[in-house]
């Protein structure tokens, strides 16, 4: 199995780079904000919750995602591997991920994070809140409390990663297609 976290800042271009990765390499993608965005749509109970807290640019509670990754990775148990997109975002669900993959003799091949610096992160995503409809792109202050919680509570898993020697940074400037190149060969080498 092929087991990619694709981790980066807000904006970092996660979803964008994850559908080039589905089409080359016929992984599922996991992405706990378009699972929650989906919820969300639906209008369930979980949704009307996890809203107030994305509005916010605050993460959702670590059993809620987790739960979600945990239903996913039963209903594809045929799956070639994943691509895992905005999680794990904290210690706690990165611990949780080893131990799901784990009862199924499975693991974390790699973790690829994209490097973007924080004038580019605010543009691209102020610049796709004018017709995304996406709450937590509206205003620039929910975008840099989403960067703030992303240093404070995410980034640390850089070094959980790097402990593994699963940890390989690239730089997220460029065309898609250039980024699209430094993340091939990041797997390749994964
Ligand atoms: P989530 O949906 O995961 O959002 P995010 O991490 O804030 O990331 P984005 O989707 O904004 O950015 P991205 O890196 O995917 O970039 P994209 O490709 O879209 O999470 C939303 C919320 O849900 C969280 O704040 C939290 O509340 C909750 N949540 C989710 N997961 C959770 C978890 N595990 N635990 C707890 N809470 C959780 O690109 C961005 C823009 O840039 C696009 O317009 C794109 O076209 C453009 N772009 C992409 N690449 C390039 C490029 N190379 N050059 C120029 N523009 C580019």
């Amino acid at each position: 199995m092929l087991n990619i976290v694709l981790f980066g800042p807000p904006g970092a271009g996660k979803g964008t780079q994850s559908q080039h990765i589905v089409e080359k390499f016929q992984l599922i993608h996991l992405s706990t904000g378009d699972l929650l965005r989906s919820e969300i749509a639906a209008g369930t109970p979980l949704g009307q919750e996890a809203k107030l807290l994305m509005d916010d640019g605050k993460l959702v509670p670590d059993e809620v995602v987790i739960g979600m990754i945990d239903n996913k990775l039963k209903a594809n148990e045929d799956a070639k591997g994943f691509i895992f997109d905005g999680f794990p975002r904290t210690t706690e669900q990165a611990k949780a991920l080893d131990d799901l993959l784990k009862s199924n003799d499975d693991s974390i091949s790699g973790m690829i994070a994209l490097e973007v610096p924080d004038e580019e992160l605010i543009s691209r995503l102020l610049e796709r809140g004018k017709d995304s409809g996406r709450a937590d792109d509206q205003n620039e202050e929910v975008i840099k409390n989403r960067l703030k919680v992303y240093n404070d509570q995410t980034a640390v898993l850089k070094d959980y990663y790097s402990k593994q020697g699963k940890f390989q940074e690239i730089n997220g400037l460029g065309t898609i297609e250039e980024v699209f190149g430094r993340i091939e060969n990041a797997i390749e080498k994964a």
